[in-house]
């Protein structure tokens, strides 16, 4: 194996290894309202961690933190004025940190973009009421027009209607 190579093979791994220490992966998402879950791909030692987070738009931050208990990959907090940062320029910082074998903290971090991670709250309370040979349809929104003001005009539901044995079922 030449020097090149073995250099280069150190390199990927010294690469790999600061990318993703990969006890977590720690990643997360967002209901866009309230609460960032932030959830590790990786299994690591079976420990919890402390997972923290701060959020910051053009004029404020937030931070917040949850314990991730394995086996349960994830945790959710909420992050006090959350909805205060909401906006597609909000990036936010997640770390979870963990003992090692000699008792030293770790660590492992991810940087995201919080648009891009949103998971949106599905409808509630859907009803369908029948008159006069018509069917409507209603249900209630987690978002608003004034708290969700960035979100709501992007907002689409898709309703699936059928017909199974003499119901009418809406999925
Ligand atoms: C870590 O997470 C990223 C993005 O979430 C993913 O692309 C990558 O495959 C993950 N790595 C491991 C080792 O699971
Ligand atoms: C948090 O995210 C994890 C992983 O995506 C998911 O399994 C879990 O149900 C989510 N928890 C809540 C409260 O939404
Ligand atoms: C937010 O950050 C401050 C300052 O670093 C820290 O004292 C506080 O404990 C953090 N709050 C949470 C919920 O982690
Ligand atoms: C949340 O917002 C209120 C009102 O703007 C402020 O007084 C309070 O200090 C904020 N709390 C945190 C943890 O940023
Ligand atoms: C359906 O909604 C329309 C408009 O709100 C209303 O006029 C009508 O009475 C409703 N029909 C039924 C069957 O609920």
């Amino acid at each position: 194996m030449s020097v090149q190579q073995t250099a280069f093979i150190s390199l990927v791994l010294l690469a790999t290894f600061q990318h993703c220490a990969c006890v977590c992966n720690v990643t997360c998402s967002t209901d866009f309202i309230s609460a960032l879950n932030c959830s590790c791909s990786v299994h690591g030692p079976m420990l919890p961690y402390r997972v923290e987070a701060d959020c910051s738009d053009v004029l404020n931050r937030v931070n917040g933190s949850c314990e991730m208990r394995p086996p349960q990959l994830w945790c959710q907090m909420e992050p006090q004025n959350f909805s205060s940062i909401l906006s597609f320029g909000t990036n936010c910082r997640a770390r979870v940190k963990y003992p090692n074998a000699e008792g030293n903290e770790l660590e492992d971090y991810t940087h995201l973009t919080l648009y891009q991670h949103i998971r949106l709250l599905p409808p509630l309370d859907m009803q369908l009421t029948e008159g006069s040979g018509m069917y409507n349809l209603s249900w209630e929104m987690a978002y608003t027009e004034d708290e969700n003001f960035y979100l709501t005009p992007h907002l689409m539901y898709r309703v699936r209607i059928q017909a199974a044995e003499g119901l009418l079922k809406v999925t």
